[in-house]
Parts: C-alpha cells; sequence; structure tokens
C-alpha cells in the first residue's frame, strides 16, 4: 500500500505536467486553446473542420486562461415582494497572461448597474445573449486591479432561481426561495465565470426578513441567530455550479456528530428519521475512499417543486422530499449526494461533455455505499434497476447521445439529461473493478481521489491516468481499445458485467404466473416484498394489459394509492399508456404536486401521444405551472403545447 502511494505521488506529478495550462498559477487542469487536443469519437476526416477542442468549455464566454477569478464576495439582499436578489458580487482574480486587459463573465438576464475596480467605475459590455448560454460580461480591468466590484440584480425569471409564494410552502405562512445552478445556471443569480473548470473560494452576506433563515453550500452554522443578516464562507475552492443558496422559514435537527438536517418544521422529524444514516454513510465512505474534504454534511429538505432527486452542494445536499417514504427505502439518493463530496465536488469535471466522470464515479459509488450500509441484497436490486434504467435510454436515445464523453457543442446541457453518463459511467466502472479485484480497484480511487483533489478534469486527462496507473499494472486484464470503447462510443460493450438479483427472480416467477393467468394477483404472496421488489415487478409489465389485469392489480394492491412516489410513478405511467382511468384522479394529484422532473416528464410525455391525454395534460399543467421551477417548465411545456 505504501509503495502504491508513492506511485501515485510520482506519477501525479507527471500527469500533471503534461496537462497543459498554467498548473503553478492555477487550481484547475485543463487543456487549453493553445494546446487543444482532439477527440477520439471524431474520425481524422472531421479533424480539420469538426473536432471538439478537449478542455474547452463551450458552454461559457468567460476567459479563465487570461484571467482567472479566485475568490467571491457576495452581498445580497433578497427581495420576496419583487423575486429579486440586489447587491454585489466583489471578483478577486489572476492575471493568467500579465497583458490581458479584459474580464469576461458570464450572465444571464441579469441586470448591471454598475463596475468599479480600485474605487473607480471601469468600462463594462454586456452582450445580446444567446437563447441558452445567456450574456458575455467584458469588463474593462486597469493594469494594477485584481478586483472588480459589480453592483447587480436578477431578473425574476432568473432560471436558475425558484420564488415560492407562502401558499406553496407546506407552512403556509412565509415565501420560500431556492437555487439550482448546475449546469449553466449561476449565470442567472451572480456574474461570474460559470464553467466547472475555474474554481473558487467565496464569503456571502445575505439579507432577508428575521423570520427566515438564509442557508448556503458553505460553512452554516445549525445555533446562527435568526436575525435576518446571515454571513457563509466557504474555503475550498469550488466551481461556481456549486454555489447554491435557499431562504425560508427553515428550522435544524441534528443526525449525527456531523450531519444534520434543514427544513421546514412540518417534515423536520419525518427528514432526520428517514435519512438518518447519512452519518454511517458518511462513515463508511470515508473509510472506503479515503477523508471527507468538507467539514459538515447537512442535507437541506425542499418543497416538491425542487425540479432534482438531489444535488450535491457542498456541505448541504439539496434533497426533494419525494423520497421521504417512511421506510429508507430511497435513500440511495442520499449515498448519491454525498458520494458527490469526492466525485464531482472534490474532483470535478473540466467541461459538461466530462459529465460521466462526476455522475457515472458517483452512481459507482453510490452501489458501493449502498452496499457497505444495507448489504449485498440491497446493493443488488438497486444495480439491476439501474442496468434497465440504462438499458431503456440505450433502445430510446439515437447512437450520439449514447456516448459517455458527449458532443454538447450547440446543445443546451438541460436538454441532453439521460441515464448514460450514471449507469453507463458506473456500468464501466464496475467492469474496471471486476476485472483488476476489488482491493486493487479501491486503491487505484484513493489514488484518483487524491491527485485530482480540488481540480478539474477532462475525460482525457482520466484516460492517460488510467493507462499509467492500472492499465500499466494489470495490462492482461485491461485494454486501451476497450476502455476507449466504453467511453468514446455508443451502446454497452459486449460481455459488460450483468447485475443480478435473486430478489428478483420470485418477482418475475410471480409476474410470469399472473400473467399467464394461472393466477390471480391475490395469489401473489408478496407481503414481504420491498419497494425495489414492487418497482421491478411493475417496470417489466409488458406495454399492454387489460383493464381487467389493471383493476385486479389495483384492487389488491392498492397501486393507485401508493404513497410511495416511485411505486406510483411507475403504476401511474402504466395508467397512462393503458388508458386505465380509475388512476388519473391520483395521476392529475400528482403531477399538481410535484415538481421533480425525472417523476414528472414520463408522465407529460406519455399523455402527450394521444388527443385525450393532451387535454388531461394541459389541464395539470396550466394548473401545476405557476408552482413548477423554470427547469419542469421548460422540459414539459412541449407536451402539452
Ligand atoms: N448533480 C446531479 C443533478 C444535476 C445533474 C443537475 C446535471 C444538473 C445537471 C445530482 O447529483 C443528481 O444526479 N441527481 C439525481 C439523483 C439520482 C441519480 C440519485 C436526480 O436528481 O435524479
Ligand atoms: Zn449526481
Amino acid at each position: 500500500m505504501i509503495i502504491k502511494y508513492f506511485i501515485v505521488a510520482a506519477l501525479t506529478a507527471t500527469i500533471l505536467s503534461s496537462c497543459s495550462g498554467d498548473m503553478s498559477s492555477n487550481d484547475t487542469v485543463s487543456s487549453t486553446a493553445a494546446n487543444p487536443k482532439v477527440d477520439k469519437s471524431v474520425s481524422s476526416a472531421d479533424v480539420t473542420t469538426n473536432a471538439i477542442q478537449v478542455g474547452k468549455d463551450y458552454h461559457s464566454f468567460a476567459n479563465p486562461e487570461s484571467i482567472k477569478v479566485t475568490h467571491l464576495n457576495l452581498d445580497l439582499t433578497v427581495d420576496f415582494a419583487k423575486k429579486v436578489l440586489v447587491g454585489t458580487a466583489e471578483l478577486d482574480f489572476q492575471k493568467v497572461d500579465p497583458n490581458a486587459t479584459q474580464l469576461i463573465l458570464d450572465t444571464r438576464d441579469l441586470t448591471i448597474n454598475s463596475v468599479t475596480a480600485m474605487g473607480k467605475e471601469v468600462h463594462f459590455d454586456l452582450g445580446n445573449g444567446d437563447s441558452f448560454l445567456g450574456a458575455a460580461l467584458t469588463i474593462e480591468v486597469p493594469a494594477a486591479a485584481d478586483s472588480v466590484l459589480i453592483s447587480y440584480q436578477t431578473s425574476p425569471k432568473a432560471s436558475g432561481v425558484q420564488w415560492l409564494t407562502p401558499e406553496q410552502t407546506a407552512g403556509k405562512k412565509h415565501p420560500f426561495l431556492f437555487t439550482q445552478a448546475q449546469a449553466i445556471h449561476a449565470r442567472s443569480f451572480i456574474p461570474l465565470q460559470d464553467s466547472p473548470q475555474v474554481r473558487m473560494t467565496y464569503d456571502a452576506t445575505i439579507r432577508t426578513t428575521k423570520e427566515l433563515l438564509a442557508v448556503m453550500s458553505a460553512s452554516n452554522d445549525p445555533d446562527t441567530e435568526r436575525d435576518g443578516v446571515y454571513a457563509f464562507s466557504m474555503p475550498q475552492p469550488i466551481p461556481s455550479y456549486l454555489i447554491a443558496l435557499a431562504v425560508g422559514d427553515l428550522h435544524f435537527k441534528s443526525m449525527g456528530e456531523r450531519t444534520g438536517v434543514y427544513s421546514e418544521q412540518g417534515i423536520l422529524d419525518a427528514a432526520a428519521a428517514e435519512f438518518a444514516d447519512t452519518e454511517s454513510m458518511l462513515i463508511a465512505t470515508e473509510k472506503a475512499f479515503g477523508p471527507y474534504s468538507w467539514d459538515r454534511y447537512d442535507l437541506l429538505i425542499l418543497p416538491p417543486s425542487f425540479p432534482f432527486g438531489g444535488m450535491e452542494n457542498p456541505r448541504l445536499s439539496f434533497i426533494t422530499p419525494t423520497v421521504i417514504a417512511g421506510d429508507k427505502s430511497l435513500v440511495s439518493l442520499i449515498a448519491h449526494e454525498l458520494a458527490h463530496s469526492w466525485s464531482g465536488n472534490t474532483v470535478t469535471n473540466a467541461t459538461w461533455r466530462d459529465l460521466w466522470l462526476n455522475e457515472g464515479f458517483t452512481t459507482y459509488l453510490t452501489y458501493r455505499i449502498m452496499q457497505m450500509v444495507y448489504g449485498d441484497e440491497r446493493f443488488e436490486m438497486e444495480a439491476v434497476l439501474g442496468r434497465q434504467d440504462l438499458q431503456a435510454d440505450i433502445d430510446a436515445l439515437p447512437a450520439k447521445d449514447q456516448i459517455m464523453a458527449i458532443d454538447l457543442r450547440g446543445r443546451d446541457p438541460d436538454d441532453v439529461f439521460s441515464n448514460i453518463p450514471y449507469e453507463k459511467g458506473a456500468l464501466f466502472l464496475r467492469e474496471l473493478e471486476h476485472k483488476v479485484g476489488r482491493e486493487n480497484f479501491d486503491q487505484f480511487l484513493l489514488g484518483y481521489f487524491e491527485t485530482f483533489a480540488f481540480k478539474s478534469i477532462t475525460t482525457d486527462q482520466f484516460v492517460s491516468y488510467l493507462e499509467q496507473t492500472l492499465l500499466k499494472e494489470h495490462s492482461d486484464q485491461l485494454s486501451k481499445q476497450r476502455i476507449e470503447q466504453w467511453i468514446y462510443q455508443p451502446g454497452i460493450p459486449e460481455d459488460a458485467p450483468v447485475p443480478e438479483s435473486d430478489a428478483f427472480s420470485i418477482v418475475d416467477q410471480a409476474r410470469d404466473a399472473w400473467l399467464a393467468g394461472s393466477i390471480q394477483a391475490d395469489e401473489i404472496s408478496s407481503e414481504k416484498w420491498v419497494v425495489h421488489q414492487w418497482l421491478y415487478f411493475l417496470n417489466n409489465m409488458p406495454e399492454k394489459l387489460s383493464q381487467e389485469q389493471l383493476a385486479d392489480l389495483d384492487k389488491v394492491f392498492a397501486l393507485t394509492n401508493s404513497k410511495n412516489n416511485e411505486i406510483a410513478h411507475s403504476w401511474l405511467l402504466i395508467s397512462v399508456n393503458n388508458w386505465y382511468q380509475p388512476a388519473f384522479t391520483r395521476l392529475h394529484d400528482y403531477l399538481t404536486s410535484i415538481g421533480r422532473n425525472k417523476l414528472v416528464k414520463p408522465l407529460y410525455k406519455a399523455l402527450s401521444q394521444t388527443p385525450e391525454g393532451k387535454v388531461m395534460a394541459k389541464k395539470a399543467f396550466d394548473e401545476a405551472k405557476a408552482g413548477y421551477h423554470p427547469l419542469t417548465v421548460k422540459a414539459n411545456e412541449g407536451f402539452v403545447q
């Protein structure tokens, strides 16, 4: 082990120096425009005209290769009446190019009031704006300046902020606000270099009314005085997509020495009970994959309009309330967001093309955490369900979107969300694990997290690291060609690992017998089935079922009334696809009370396939729209037009 560490340390020096860019002054590791590398999936004929520049962030206007922001100091007042954040962002920067005179930032729908440097107003230009990239803010910086102070305000329609009225919260008394920056929405609430290859530390002062509490992806003091002025600091350099803020009538409950939960009072106890294993997850992950670098790990439970399951904002993951099932059945989401503290927040994707480095590693770690904390059976069931989700996407997506290192040029990252970076990434890592053995693979992961800690890296850099470590040590088991097939080709390579679960065999038998008509639903011995078995039972039904079959299932298992949001989702999808009307009141309630896109989008999509379905979709969407997050509106409005 000591020897391995030594090798890793020695390699670090060579790998880091072989990655172009100014390493002495930059915490990011990326190929820059000065040293473009060419993507492997592009044929040589394309290279001159159409090659992807590896490491180039096609989703930012910023110029970190000339001037790089290193620290942000925010001072914002939250105006719930106008739905705006107003204040200043002070950006400290370093000149990578000593002759650089312009600092280019990303913005989206921001009003810039003034920019000053060294106490004097300086000239700035706000570009015209692009449909999804926003507008470049170009600031003329005086030669001696090392920071600028921008006075600005956000728009009520900022894509990264959701403003909820008191009626849209659980407590009904106070308004609520939360941000969601990933992938490119930080620019809609802060003018900054909105690229994952720019890391900065930050401080913030947030001013609101004294009834409300503000929390951020930074140091949060659970015992802070509720006085309406809250100070934060994030001393570790993070990319902009991890800056996050929430303000509301929030309360705190401790779950362990380093873990706790923030939420509205009404769900605080239920949340703390549901996620009581967070501390054990943290301890298990540290033991296997190295120290947790972020001090505390708290959860913030958001209102149901939160558009994602979770978001790994450092020190404070943002979590949908839809996973509070009462039986811990959906807590792999917590394992996932926690795992990002290593893969994503400590080692970060350099561009959105490299998202699989964040999500694939995290999905792999999630399975491992679930196995450590809940055992083999749970792990196996989750792995099978994940593999099935992956297959559904492989069957549905065009070949170019099945590639892990995806070409996102000209595309809005929000439109390209799929299981590919998650489950294909995880399956690839599982194959590496199986080939070299778990112990060796864990050593590799430890070295990887250590080597690239607090750096942003590209897929190419990962591959060269792999070549110099695992591939070299296990050349009998691994080949570069196979690795490149996983990363740069569509589909799943032949002979990839096949997750299996004994707990699902009995479910297959029951489903088969019921479908064949040899047993009725009430003859299925499902008393001991867990949520995962129900999901597997439902997700593998044939596309068409008769009304009698649906009624039989519903009568015996009360699926329309399932309190588990994942089971309800699967059942409602089946109901739409088979026009099972007894489920439609629940369907309407579901669509109008949940804004998590993964749960509502497939339902809207299925409804949009028929004229009658579209009418129902439109009715639900029109009713729910005011309470949906901008991202959920954007993802679903096309289905109801
Ligand atoms: N970081 C992601 C959410 C994300 C990804 C937002 C890309 C914007 C762009 C988060 O960690 C995540 O993966 N959430 C999943 C959780 C699930 C896979 C357990 C979600 O929200 O469904
Ligand atoms: Zn994730």
